[in-house]
């Protein structure tokens, strides 16, 4: 939620376009408003607008701040509407320090009252308003800019990554506690962004920081100190993107480019992780890695939490204990962990609030934690005990389409080698499993270049509801089916258990309902006799199973064909048909595909 960037280049040179364009790759992070403050000889300039980055843009074009360093910020609103006022950068009274702001301040609301006491005016109702007034603060009490800062960053509760630009400083002065932040190091200037996208065509050099981090920028310097002044050491190391991982290539939407680059990305998640003798082979985790493990825990949010239900059912297909939590109801009630509960946190981007809070407590519980996230260091990928990749490349659009497939493939590689290592063998199913994986990246492309979702499409515009059900691994595909199409069309969708509807749900179904049916090749005689229950009411039904799977054929209305493969890859093959089906449709209703309203990619807030 709320991205915020920042470029300190040589003097004489301008950074407006870069703050933008770097914005522009930010704004899956919000985009409830935007803006820039740039410093040039003369003092700070501020401009900032509601809406969408183009607001910012239109505005910029009539007062054109020039500077060689400069913030900007777009915004996911928490304290306060989306307004002119409440977007970021804040000034403090004065008009010098500007800040903008990822997180949450706790405590804004004390030190909003001590510092109008003091004679502080405020003009938003933002939590973020504080910190430019701390600083003015401290800074008029006679304490230099860095010490103001770090005095004012001291005072702070909650989770936050801020950055500051001063009239009389050439720096970028910037940290973080609890919110990403990355330090990029380009050839003759530096970058500070909530994710490395956002300076990606500059460099991919970078130096992930970590909380307590306070860092100082300029052109060709940076310093990274604790809060009281010590250096700490963060590696620069550089990042396997290419610029083009975050643009939208020639694509409609990144949803559509992100579909459609499943393919290379299941090839990415599993390269080098299935030998040729047919063995799991996950980078630092060898085998006997988890022999202890008695049970585990997945904890997971929306995308990433059906992501988690698909493994638990392949683990439990192995025989291995495992539980799903959502992430958000395990920061209130954790379950028990006891000395051998492995917890696995999935999360595409490492820093949703609910999931790292709930990685802590398991860790304060005794759990051993692991991340099974997208991006290298992450919060989840620092915080837990280990952490295993999916290297799905960058996700921008906020609905996940090309994570979900490869955390699932990572996630059936991952429960491979627990399964192997709690029981001492081999499932006999698993080389069937391991071929399928290996064979879905063609198989994707396969169901991509034969799909008809796009001529279907129109008849589920103006339904009254779209259901989705599935059994087995069916049913996360539903219920992430649904999601994804409620996301963006913002038309009513739900996904059940196959055998559900007939307890409650059926009640909904009506001739102007849709119901997409999710067949893997494992018991699909039990949900054949669930689409004849909704189309004796008079429900449509869409089918989505292998080409062979013909009595299914004909028991539906229409029908999406994915190749024949091990259920487990069917899933994922249904899953990829629908992501075009909810993307059609969006499109045809005209929606904001890659930033649908109220929504943002990543959710740092609990
Ligand atoms: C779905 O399309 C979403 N983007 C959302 O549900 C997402 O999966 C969720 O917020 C969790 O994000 P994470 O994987 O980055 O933790």
């Amino acid at each position: 939620m709320c991205g915020i960037t920042a470029c300190a280049a040589p003097a004489e040179n301008d950074v407006l376009d870069t703050l933008v364009a770097g914005l522009r790759n930010l704004e899956y992070r919000g985009y409830d408003s935007s803006g820039v403050a740039v410093r040039n000889g003369e003092g700070v300039t501020v401009v900032k607008r509601e809406g969408e980055i183009d607001a910012l843009a239109d505005a910029l074009g009539a007062v054109s701040p020039n500077g060689a360093v400069g913030v900007g910020h777009t915004r996911w609103s928490t304290h306060g509407a989306p307004t002119d006022e409440n977007a970021h950068p804040h000034t403090d009274c004065s008009g010098e320090v500007s800040v903008v702001h990822n997180g949450i301040v706790e405590n804004y609301t004390a030190l909003r009252g001590e510092l109008i006491e003091l004679g502080h005016t405020f003009t938003s109702e933002t939590d973020t308003e504080v910190v430019p007034h701390l600083v003015e603060m401290y800074r008029e009490r006679g304490l230099s800019t860095e010490d103001a800062f770090r005095k004012a960053i001291g005072r702070l509760e909650g989770r936050f990554a801020v950055a500051m630009v001063v009239d009389d400083e050439d720096d970028v002065f910037a940290a973080r506690d609890g919110s990403p932040l990355v330090l990029g190091v380009g050839e003759d200037r530096r970058f500070l962004a909530s994710d490395v996208p956002s300076f990606l065509e500059h460099t991919d050099r970078v130096a992930f920081l970590e909380d307590g981090d306070v860092v100082r920028i300029s052109a060709d310097h940076h310093e990274i100190t604790d809060l009281a002044g010590n250096p700490v050491d963060r590696t620069v190391q550089t990042v396997d993107w290419q610029p083009e991982d975050a643009q939208r290539g020639g694509f409609d939407h990144y949803m559509l480019k992100e579909i459609n680059e499943q393919p290379a990305a299941l090839d990415r998640a599993i390269k080098g992780r299935i030998t040729d003798d047919g063995d799991v082979h996950l980078e630092d985790f060898p085998p006997g890695t988890f022999e202890d493990v008695g049970v585990v825990h997945l904890l997971a949010c929306g995308t990433s939490y059906h992501a988690a239900l698909y493994a638990q059912q392949i683990l439990a297909d192995r025989g291995i204990p495992a539980q799903v939590f959502s992430a958000g109801e395990y920061t209130t009630t954790p379950a028990p962990v006891t000395d051998d509960t492995l917890v696995v946190a999935v999360t595409q981007s490492g820093e949703t609030a609910d999931t790292l809070t709930s990685i802590r407590i398991a860790a304060e519980r005794g759990a051993r934690t692991l991340a099974v996230t997208n991006v290298i260091g992450s919060t989840a990928a620092r915080d837990c005990d280990d952490a295993l990749f999916i290297r799905a490349g960058p996700e921008i659009g906020v609905a996940a389409t090309k994570t979900f497939s490869s955390q699932v493939a990572v996630l059936a590689l991952l429960a491979e080698r627990i399964a192997e290592d709690v029981t001492g063998s081999v499932d006999p199913d698993r080389e069937a499993l391991l071929s399928a994986l290996q064979d879905l990246p063609e198989h994707v492309q396969e169901t991509l270049n034969t799909s008809t979702a796009e001529a279907l499409a129109p008849q589920f515009v103006g339904r009254d509801e779209q259901f989705f059900i599935g059994r087995g691994v069916g049913y996360p595909v539903a219920l992430e089916a649904a999601l994804k199409f409620k996301e963006i069309t913002y038309e009513h969708a739900e996904g059940f258990a196959a055998g559900e509807l007939k307890h409650g749900p059926l009640a909904l179904v009506t001739s102007d309902s849709t119901v997409f049916a999710v067949f893997t090749g494992r018991h699909d005689e039990k949900t054949l006799k669930n689409v004849e229950e909704v189309r004796s009411r008079g429900a449509p039904v869409v089918a989505i199973a292998a080409e062979s799977a013909h009595e299914v054929a004909e028991a539906a209305d229409e029908f999406l064909a994915i190749p024949e493969t091990h259920p487990v890859a069917a899933g994922l093959l249904a899953n990829v048909q629908l992501q075009l089906v909810s993307y059609r449709v969006a499109d045809l209703l005209g929606r904001s595909i890659d930033k649908p309203r109220n929504l943002a990619k990543s959710v740092t807030v609990e």
